[in-house]
């Protein structure tokens, strides 16, 4: 059976790991917990493949501030099957803007949010030198700026 997506309810435990893949910094992700609704995409053995995290930042505004599939799982449509997931989920809930951000040396996520229709709306430059204690390094570039997307919906 194909994996499945549900709501995480708040009594669950966090996928750790997983949303760490994302975003290295585990302080940013417990600033976000309580105020986020998160999505796991689950096999039919209950194990946690993927994960994404909306959160409403203005009025009719979310924005997808995680989105992570585990390593061995990666590159089989299960991120797009997420990030379509977020933009259905976003719709029913009356929002008429869907924004994400990913770092300057993301190729592959910078595919994946324009193929699902993001387009690029700004520059937070220098955002992980600044945010980030480590420097990260993606596909051998230095993880610099913020690319700010975003989604008419
Ligand atoms: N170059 C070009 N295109 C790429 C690519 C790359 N390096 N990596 C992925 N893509 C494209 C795929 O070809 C695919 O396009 P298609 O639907 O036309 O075939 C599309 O992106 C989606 O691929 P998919 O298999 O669904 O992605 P995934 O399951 O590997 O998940 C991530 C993508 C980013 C969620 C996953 O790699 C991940 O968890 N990375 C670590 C965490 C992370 O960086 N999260 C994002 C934070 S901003």
């Amino acid at each position: 059976m194909d994996p499945k997506i549900r709501k995480l309810s708040s009594n669950e435990t966090p996928p750790m790991d997983l949303l760490l893949l994302a975003d290295p910094n585990e302080s940013i992700v417990r600033a976000y917990w309580d105020r986020a609704e998160c999505y796991i995409l689950e096999s039919e053995k209950s194990e946690v493949l993927g994960v994404y995290v909306l959160l409403k930042t203005r009025p009719g505004t979310y924005e997808i501030i995680n989105v992570a599939v585990k390593e061995t799982e990666q590159g089989k449509g299960f991120g797009k099957k997420l990030v379509l997931h977020a933009i259905s989920q976003a719709k029913e809930n009356g929002i008429h803007s869907l924004e994400i951000g990913t770092g300057n040396a993301g190729i592959g996520q910078l595919s994946l949010y324009q193929k699902c229709g993001f387009r690029i709306t700004g520059i937070d430059f220098d955002f992980f030198t600044k945010n980030y204690p480590e420097p990260i390094y993606e596909n051998g570039i230095l993880c610099r700026d913020m690319i700010r997307m975003s989604l008419d919906l």
